[in-house]
């Protein structure tokens, strides 16, 4: 008999987002085993988790969501009863340049994951009962807003980007697995995170490591796009009451009521950044370069979270320029970090290949 109350597979916990949940889980539930498979693609680092590696209710297993055989022998090795789904191809800019790699990862991988996670609780003992299958979305599978109106929980999928058809086709089939075979999912769809960890490939950390690098700040077309901003640790938080409390069969819409341009955001970055390096205001602002957009770039995401607030009782907990500070404080204390995780060389890889079509 196992000693622990829960065994659950968080998928792509060496991510942004993964590796808070699983310090989250780790550190708030002892009794749970959590087992962190992962990939280890170049958005996955350990060093993201170096505060709980040594946990006894914590293991690693290095795995490809995609590989049947790989996911088979975990399902054996730990007969694990719930799985939390974050691993996934996760920036759009590189899924306008390799769309397949995406749709490999982000719908066949899932699939793989739906269908192995189905086979061992059909033949379990205890069948279906006090499992829980909870795949983490986004709030792009929803589309592009004009300047009114927000995406609930009803908002027909209109997916625009390679990143979002395939997150929503995954979705899609999360919600096929529920009502087909009756697997006990439940679903989130998230606006933008921006927290410690972050990928700097990504809005926020990418300008901030510009700023501090004295490098440009590459805002796509008038820089007038609209972005819903919440702090990674109340997304992680959001994904903690879901997976405990929200209904089997439902999706939950996860989002910071925090509507910013990107210009404005930016703009709002150089000020903080200006403060914390010790340079007279408006130093940082002189970086922005306006560059050529990204093809059929969104105009506005924006969540109506209240499903969740209402439910589950979920608010976010930090005001923006609060989790900015944060965020900025913690990419100036871990600078080794950023050298670490980064080749380099991709900062201007995606804007060289749009000016070249
Ligand atoms: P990330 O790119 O930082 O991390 C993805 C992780 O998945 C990495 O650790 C990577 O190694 C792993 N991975 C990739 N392919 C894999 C594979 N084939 N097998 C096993 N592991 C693999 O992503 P993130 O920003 O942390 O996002 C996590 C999840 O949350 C994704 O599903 C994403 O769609 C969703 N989401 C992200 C945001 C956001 O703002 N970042 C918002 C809403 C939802
Ligand atoms: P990103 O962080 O890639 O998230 P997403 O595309 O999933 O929303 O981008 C956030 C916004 O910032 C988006 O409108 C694109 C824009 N952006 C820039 O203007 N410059 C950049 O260098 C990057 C990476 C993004």
């Amino acid at each position: 008999m196992s000693k622990h109350t829960r065994t659950i597979m968080i998928t792509g916990g060496a991510g942004f987002i993964g590796s808070h949940v699983v310090r989250l889980f780790v550190n708030t539930y002892s009794s749970y085993l959590v087992v962190n498979a992962d990939a280890l693609t170049y958005a996955g680092n350990l060093e993201n988790l170096k505060d709980v590696e040594k946990a006894a209710n914590y293991r690693f297993e290095k795995a490809d969501i995609t590989d049947a055989a790989a996911i088979e022998a975990l399902f054996e090795k730990y007969a694990f009863d719930a799985v939390i789904h974050l691993a996934a191809e996760s920036h759009v800019d590189r899924s306008i340049i390799d769309p397949l790699a995406f749709v490999k990862t982000n719908v066949l991988g899932t699939v793989n994951l739906l269908n192995i996670a189905r086979r061992y609780w059909a033949n379990s003992e205890t069948k279906m009962e006090g499992k829980r299958f909870m795949h983490v979305s986004t709030d792009e599978v929803y589309g592009s807003l004009g300047e009114e109106g927000f995406f609930t929980e009803e908002t027909a999928y209109d997916p625009r980007s390679p990143y979002s058809a395939s997150k929503a086709s995954s979705d899609h089939f999360v919600m096929a697995w529920y009502h087909t075979y009756k697997l006990p999912v439940v679903m989130s769809n998230c606006s933008n995170n921006y927290g410690s960890y972050h990928f700097p490939e990504k809005l926020i950390p990418l300008m901030i490591n510009n700023i501090v690098n004295n490098k440009s700040l590459p805002v796509y077309g008038k820089g007038e796009n609209v972005r819903d901003w919440l702090f990674v640790e109340d997304h992680a938080r959001a994904i903690d009451v879901i997976f405990h409390n929200g209904r089997t069969g439902e999706k939950y819409n996860v989002g910071g009521f925090n509507e910013w341009k990107n210009i404005d955001l930016v703009h709002l970055l150089c000020k903080i950044m200006d403060a914390k390096l010790g340079r007279p205001e408006g130093t940082s602002a002189k970086l922005i370069t306006y560059v050529t957009d990204r093809p059929g770039h969104d105009m506005r995401y924006a969540i109506d979270a209240s499903k969740l607030n209402r439910e589950l009782g979920w608010k976010p907990s930090l005001q923006f320029e609060e989790g900015l500070e944060k965020t900025v404080d913690w990419y100036l204390q871990n600078g080794d970090w950023i050298k670490h995780v980064t080749s380099g060389d991709y900062q201007h890889y995606y804007q060289e290949q749009y000016a070249k079509r």
